[in-house]
This record gives structure tokens, sequence and C-alpha cells, in this order.
């Protein structure tokens, strides 16, 4: 029986990157016992060209309809001007929360031979393995009331609004808990719960889910200040981190620089029903096109898929494999470029379907 994944590609340097993930994908098909297809479609900017809609409808039917959804990236200068709904960044932010992708893994853990393409020094990054446990459909992100109003005086005001629900808390929560005791047995919960009353109700409810259900497990709390100072310090005190929507894209982006390149870091979004996975960097419009974008986190993104979608833990090893083996030989894109040989994307995903066949 075959197996169905919906590709959508998105935008700027999307349609690159996914192109490697998929080259990648051919060779598990042909040398290895992967029997897996896949379709296309348009999401972000793509989807609002092809048919007004950052998230097309015939987009959401393909992804209800597949076993998992392969992502690049979306969004670009060319569709700023739009209204927000019609931005590439609502349709990403609709597909979450169509699909239900409430838990999003982001794992950031350093390969030995990037240690030099980090900024940081590299007795603070030796050995960092963080898994970010970020709350992808609520929050800050999704709260209401939201607007930019008129107010009687004639000024402006934007405004957001920051809740979670206690069983919004206790579900990925639940996810942290459970992916830790398959690693380091840590979790610390990163809130502002000194300031803000909905994450002061976080670390309560994460606190007593605790005590009922994952005592075995160690658990701390951090306030995100500290935590964004405590990433570059001492990075390796971490295992798993588990936090709000808003913290967790901000401590994702920084917990990449970690690892030398946000080029490396592939995520996975799971809810009950569906799972998408994506690179967690953007669309990159200033290289777009070029040939120079980095697809490992998109290959790194495929292995997940395989991992968690498609019980293949013996393919997502070979994949893993793959590019520690492309790495070891050297072969770099320019994010990464430490002296190594410099290749394009394509020469990237060449370099690690073929370590890739030399597995089979
Ligand atoms: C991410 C991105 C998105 C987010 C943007 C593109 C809407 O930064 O996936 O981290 O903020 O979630
Ligand atoms: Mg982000």
């Amino acid at each position: 029986m075959s197996v169905k994944i919906a590709v959508l590609p998105g935008d700027g340097i999307g349609r690159e990157i996914v192109d490697e993930a998929l080259k990648v994908l051919d060779v598990l098909n042909k040398h290895f016992d992967l029997n897996a297809e896949w379709e296309e479609a348009a999401i972000g900017g793509a989807g609002y060209d092809e048919s007004g809609d950052p998230y097309p409808e015939a987009t959401r039917k393909l992804c209800r309809d597949s076993d998992a959804v392969l992502l690049g990236a979306v969004g670009g200068p060319k569709w700023e001007p739009l209204d927000k709904p019609l931005r590439p960044e609502a349709g990403l932010l609709r597909i979450r929360e169509d699909l239900g992708l409430f838990a999003n893994y982001r794992p950031a853990k350093v390969h030995e031979q990037l240690i030099h393409a980090s900024t940081l020094k590299p007795e603070v990054i030796q050995g960092v393995d963080i898994l970010v446990v970020r709350e992808l459909v609520s929050g800050i992100y999704f709260g209401q009331p939201r607007g930019i109003e008129t107010l009687p005086n004639g000024e402006k005001r934007g405004f957001n609004t920051l809740a979670y629900k206690t069983s919004e808390i206790e579900r990925i929560a639940r996810k942290a808990f459970e992916a830790a005791r398959l690693r380091r047995n840590k979790v610390c919960s990163i809130d502002k719960a000194n300031v803000l009353e909905s994450t002061e109700y976080w670390r309560e409810v994460v606190t007593a889910l605790h005590a009922a259900e994952y005592s075995d497990v160690e658990l701390s709390h951090m306030y995100v200040d500290n935590a964004a100072m405590q990433l570059i310090r001492n990075p390796k005190q971490f295992d798993v981190i588990v936090t709000t929507n808003m913290f967790g894209d901000i401590l994702s982006d920084e917990a990449s620089m970690l690892t030398g390149s946000i080029g490396m870091l592939p995520s996975a979004s799971i809810g009950e029903v569906f799972a998408m996975y994506e690179p967690i960097h953007g669309s990159a419009p200033d290289i777009a096109g070029q040939n120079l974008a980095n697809p490992l986190a998109t290959i790194l993104s495929v292995s997940m898929l395989l991992r968690f979608s498609l019980d293949r833990a013996d393919l997502a090893d070979k994949v893993e494999q793959a590019v520690e083996n492309t790495l070891n030989a050297g072969v770099r894109t320019v994010d990464l470029a430490d002296g190594g040989v410099s290749v394009s994307c394509s020469g990237m995903g060449d370099a690690v379907c073929k370590e890739l066949e030399a597995l089979a």
C-alpha cells in the first residue's frame, strides 16, 4: 500500500528546498522499500496568486486526504501590501488551526561538524540537544479580541489577547512530558508567570499535571527573559522546553543559532489526526531562485515525517545518517561555509542522495 504526502512548496526558497526533499523521497522509493506518492498544492503567496486565498480550499482538501503534509516556506515582499487575512502568513496560521496541529516540535541539535559555524564558543554548544515543544494553535497568535481600533479621541490602538484554557495547556504539557521520557527525562516550562495571568495559570496547570501523572519526569519552570539568557549562557542545561506559541516562536529561532544555522532545523507540527512537517526557517526572499538555500532542514523534516507519520524510524535513521555522512565529507551550503566545499542547494540535495543510496 502506498502512502500519500501533500507537498506544499509555498514561496521564496520553498520551491528549491522542497525539490531536494523530494529527491530524497525518490531515492527512498527507488532504493529502499518506501512506497510514497505525493501531490502538490499551493499555500501562502502562491495560494493567493493561484486562487486569491493563502490557504485554498483545494489545498485544504488535499491535506485532509493525505497521510502527512510537507511544507516549504511562505511569505515575501510581494504580498506584504495585502490585507492581513490574505497575506501568506495568514495561510500558514490557518492550516495549523484547521488541521489542529497544536504540538510543534523543534529539535535543536548541534551537529559536531558544524560547531564552528555557530557564533557561540565551541565549549558552550558542544553536545547541545534541545527539543522545543511549542504550543501552536492558541495563545496570543489566535486570542480574541484582537485588532486595530480608533479610540474616541481619534488616537489608534492595536491590541491582542493572550489566553490559555486548561485543556490547551494540559495537552501540550503532556506531549512535552512524553517526549522527555524518551530523552533525558527533563522538562523546563517557560512562562512569564510573574507578570501575565495567562502564564501564571499555565504554570499552575503544568505543575498539577506533573504531580498527577508525570512525577517521574524532572520539571522546572523558568521566566522567558531568563530562558532567553540561559539558552546562550548554558544551553546544555536544557532537554525539553515547553512553552506558549509566541515564546516558542522566539526561543526556537534563538535555539537554532546554537546549531550554527537556522538552515539546519526541521520541525513537526502534530495534532490528534493530522501532521505537517516544515523547516523552521522562512522563505528567504533575498536568496530565492538562486540555488543557494540550505535544503537540510527540509530533508530533516522528511526524516521526522518518516518517523512520526509513517512509522518508518528505520528510513528516518537512514536519512539522518546520510545527512551526517554528507556533513562529514565537508559538503557545505554557503550558510554553513567554514572552509569546507561550498555547494548549491541542489548540490547539497544531490550529495545527500548519493550518501543515502550508499546506505541501501
Ligand atoms: C514560524 C514562523 C511563523 C510563526 C510565521 C511565518 C507566521 O515564524 O513558523 O516560526 O510566527 O509561527
Ligand atoms: Mg518563527
